[in-house]
C-alpha cells in the first residue's frame, strides 16, 4: 500500500484552516501548515502552536505573496489546500503559479467552503458578489493550468453562522421570508470530509458539497426547531429583501459580507436551488457514509 498523501495547508491557522490542519494529522497524514513568522510570533496563536506541535504538525514559514516560499513548501507535499480568507481570494493565483512551478502536486484545493460560486442563481448583491467571482475566476485559472482538483462547498459552518440561538431576546430577525432552504454543517465534519477527498478518485476535478440531508433547513424550520428545544416561542421579525438590499450598503465590514452572503443563502435560496448532477460533483455523507456528522438538531442541544 502506498504512503499517505503528504498535506500542505496555506491558511492552516485561520478559521477553517485549523480545523483541517487537525483532521489531517489526525487522518494519519504528514501535515504542514504554511504560516507568516507574524503569526507564529503572535502571543495570540501560542497556544494553537503548541496544539499543533503535540499532533506533529510541521510549521513552514511563508507568505502567499512570496511566491519562492510557496515554491519550496509545495515541493515537499503530494497536495495543496489553501484556506486563505476572503481578501486574498483572487491571491490564490500566486499558488496556482508555485504548483505549476513546483509540478509535483495531486491535488489542489482552493479556498472555497461556502456556497458553489458557479452557481449562484439569484445575483449576488456586493461585496458577496465579488468574493463569488474571485472564487469562480480561480476555478478557472486552476482548471486553464490543467491542476488536478476538487472544490470544496460546505455550505455554512454551523459555528460561524447558524442563526439561533445567539439571538437574544424574545424576537427572531428572519432574512427574507424564511422559506428558501440553507445548509449548516458541523466545522470538524467538514474537515473530515476533505481530508477523506484529498485521495478519492471519486472527487478528482468535481465539486465535493457538503449537503448531509439532516443538515438542511429553511430559517423558519430553524427556528421552530429552536422553539421545540427550549420550550418557548418567539416573535418572528421578517426583513424583507428591500429591507435587506438597504441594510447591506449602509453595513460596514464585515457585517456587510455576512449579510450579502445571507441574502443569497436565505433570501435566493442559492445553496439548495441546483441538483448535484454527477458530471460536476459528489454529495459528501453519500460517497462517505461512515462518517457520522452531526446533525443540526444534535448541534443545538450544546445551548439548551
Ligand atoms: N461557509 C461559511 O460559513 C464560511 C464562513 C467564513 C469563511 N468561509 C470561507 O472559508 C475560507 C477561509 O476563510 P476563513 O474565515 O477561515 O479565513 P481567516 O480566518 O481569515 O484565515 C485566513 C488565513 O489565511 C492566512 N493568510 C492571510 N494572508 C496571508 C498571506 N499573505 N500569506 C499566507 N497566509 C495568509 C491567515 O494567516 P494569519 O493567521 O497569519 O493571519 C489565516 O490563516 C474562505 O474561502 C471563506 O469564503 C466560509
Amino acid at each position: 500500500m502506498s504512503a499517505k498523501s503528504k498535506i500542505l495547508v496555506i491558511g492552516g491557522m485561520g478559521y477553517i484552516g485549523k480545523f483541517i490542519v487537525e483532521a489531517s494529522a489526525k487522518a494519519g497524514h504528514e501535515t504542514s501548515a504554511l504560516v507568516r513568522e507574524t503569526t507564529v510570533s503572535n502571543p495570540d496563536k501560542l497556544k494553537m502552536v503548541h496544539k499543533f506541535q503535540a499532533l506533529g504538525i510541521k510549521l513552514v514559514l511563508g507568505d502567499l505573496y512570496d511566491i519562492e516560499s510557496l515554491v519550496n513548501a509545495i515541493k515537499q507535499v503530494d497536495v495543496v489546500i489553501s484556506a486563505v480568507g476572503i481578501p486574498q481570494l483572487a491571491d490564490q493565483i500566486h499558488i496556482i503559479s508555485a504548483i505549476k512551478q513546483a509540478g509535483n502536486v495531486k491535488r489542489f484545493f482552493p479556498a472555497e467552503f461556502g456556497n458553489d460560486a458557479d452557481r449562484v442563481h439569484g445575483e449576488a448583491v456586493e461585496p458577496a458578489k465579488s468574493a463569488f467571482e474571485s472564487k469562480a475566476k480561480i476555478r478557472r485559472a486552476v482548471e486553464g493550468q490543467g491542476i488536478p482538483y476538487t472544490y470544496v462547498c460546505s455550505n455554512y459552518f454551523a459555528g460561524c453562522v447558524l442563526p439561533i440561538p445567539s439571538q437574544p431576546g424574545d424576537k427572531v430577525v428572519i432574512l427574507g421570508d424564511g422559506n428558501p432552504k440553507a445548509i449548516f454543517n458541523k466545522e470538524e465534519d467538514i474537515a473530515t470530509y476533505i481530508i477523506r477527498a484529498v485521495e478519492d478518485p471519486r472527487t478528482l476535478n468535481k465539486i465535493l458539497y457538503v449537503k448531509p440531508p439532516a443538515n438542511i433547513y429553511s430559517f423558519n424550520e430553524l427556528v421552530s426547531l429552536w422553539e421545540a428545544k427550549i420550550a418557548k416561542s418567539f416573535e418572528r421579525v421578517y426583513i424583507p429583501e428591500d429591507q435587506l438590499l438597504h441594510n447591506i450598503q449602509e453595513a460596514s465590514a464585515p457585517l456587510d459580507i455576512i449579510l450579502s452572503v445571507g441574502h443569497s443563502v436565505f433570501v435566493k435560496g442559492d445553496q439548495t436551488n441546483f441538483e448535484i448532477e454527477p458530471s460536476f460533483g459528489v454529495e459528501a455523507s453519500e460517497i462517505y457514509p461512515d462518517i457520522k456528522y452531526t446533525t443540526v438538531d444534535e448541534y443545538l442541544n450544546q445551548f439548551v
